[in-house]
């Protein structure tokens, strides 16, 4: 699975914090590289791109709360962008919305608890099932 990681300047520490804890993973860095002020719908641009094109499989976005950003990346075709608070949350964004992009608060969310988001994540499966029927009517409506 090829996973990609972006932010915004509200989330570039988290990402330089997992970008370090994957770091034997296949993790596409897409950005921001440093602190300086940059647009969130802009980076949510960027990583809806590669997944629209199948370069990416699993997106991992971040800004300062997570909220902007999220708004940014659902505006896109094809993107289920979930915001993650809790592990439940995090098995149940795959089991029921097979969602194709992770969203994190490096403002608001420490870097120790969003591995464990991420990594339940990764364990999980989508179930199908009832939940396609759901996922079929969201593609209706883009
Ligand atoms: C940037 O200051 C901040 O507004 C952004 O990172 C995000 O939190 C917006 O939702």
């Amino acid at each position: 699975m090829n996973i990609a990681i972006a932010a915004d300047h509200g989330g570039y520490e988290l990402k330089e914090a997992l970008c370090r804890h994957y770091a034997d993973l296949p993790l596409t860095d897409l950005g921001t590289y440093n602190c300086e002020p940059v647009d969130y719908p802009d980076m949510a641009q960027k990583m809806a791109r590669a997944i629209a094109t199948k370069t990416v499989d699993l997106g991992i976005l971040i800004c300062g709360t997570g909220v902007g950003i999220s708004i940014a990346a659902n505006r896109y075709k094809g993107i289920r962008a979930a915001l993650i608070y809790s592990q439940e949350v995090a098995r149940l964004a795959k089991e029921h919305n097979n969602a194709n992009i992770l969203v994190f608060g490096g403002r608001t969310m420490k870097a120790d608890d969003v591995i464990k988001y991420i990594d339940t994540f990764l364990q999980a499966s989508y179930e199908g099932g009832r939940h396609q029927r759901r996922l079929d009517k969201l593609e209706a409506m883009e």
